[in-house]
């Protein structure tokens, strides 16, 4: 097999026959209806939608926020079906990193104390290895000169990308974004998406994305459509 084979059929997540059903009865709400999906690695994948299609249910099955009503999820080998909540917490902490629209950062913290936070939460030392993979994240996403602040002195844009350090210290295996670009103006949501694209090429990461950046897919390798809670195809 080449290696372009091998590359090709690399997958960094799959999902087969995933459903999630919100609530019983009459009020139950059908969030995913039977998805199929397999993400390669190395790879920035965009997922489109209407509001409600069940995109922000998929990326939280997908990443183990949120456990499927059936189907199964795969990320970097391992079935996330197999796991309890325990080895779940540590797979996620160890394989996966995540990107919300709000930024989430810990207000008392610095962007550096916050970029570290997840390898310290992994009890990792930080030796010449972690510390070489933090100088690279942090000067990819050029927040150098930003380390010493707390959030509330950064603007909305240096606070994803402090979050998007945050996800990209630990090396995961796969990282999720929902909607990163959501509370941010459209310049800077172009910055944003660029350093993700440069996150996937620069430092072989692999990203999913959820946006509804019309631009989205000139940075994306491959763009999803979900619609009505299954996959609708690939963008036209
Ligand atoms: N925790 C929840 N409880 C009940 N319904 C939910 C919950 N989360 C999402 N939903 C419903 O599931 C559907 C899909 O939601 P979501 O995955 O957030 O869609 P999207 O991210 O594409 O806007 C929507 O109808 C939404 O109202
Ligand atoms: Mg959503």
């Amino acid at each position: 097999m080449t290696t372009t084979a091998t590359q090709a059929t690399a997958l960094a997540a799959s999902a087969r026959g995933l459903t999630r059903v919100y609530g019983r009865g009459d009020t139950a709400v059908h969030a995913l209806r039977g998805v199929d999906l397999d993400l390669p690695a190395g790879q920035f994948t965009a997922i489109m939608g209407p509001s409600g299609s069940g995109k922000s249910t998929l990326m939280h099955c997908l990443a183990g926020l949120d456990t499927p009503t059936s189907g199964s999820v795969t990320v970097a080998g391992c079935a996330l079906q197999d796991l309890d909540d325990t080895a779940l917490t540590i797979f996620r902490r160890d394989h996966v990193g995540f990107v919300f629209q709000s930024f989430n950062l810990l207000p008392m913290l610095t962007a550096g104390q916050n970029i570290l936070l997840p390898l310290e939460l992994a009890g990792r030392r930080l030796d010449a290895e972690a510390r070489a993979r933090y100088d690279l994240v942090v000067d990819v996403l050029g927040i150098r000169d930003r380390l010493g602040h707390r959030p509330a002195e950064l603007s909305g844009g240096q606070q994803q990308r402090v979050a998007i350090a945050r996800a990209l210290v630990s090396r995961p295996a796969i990282v999720f974004a929902d909607e990163p670009t959501g509370n941010l103006d459209s310049e800077t949501s172009a910055e944003v998406l660029g350093f993700l694209r440069r996150s996937v090429r620069e430092l072989g990461q692999t990203v999913v994305m959820v946006t509804h950046e019309d631009g989205a897919a000139t940075y994306a390798d491959d763009v999803v459509v979900i619609a009505d809670g299954v996959v609708a195809g690939p963008a036209a």
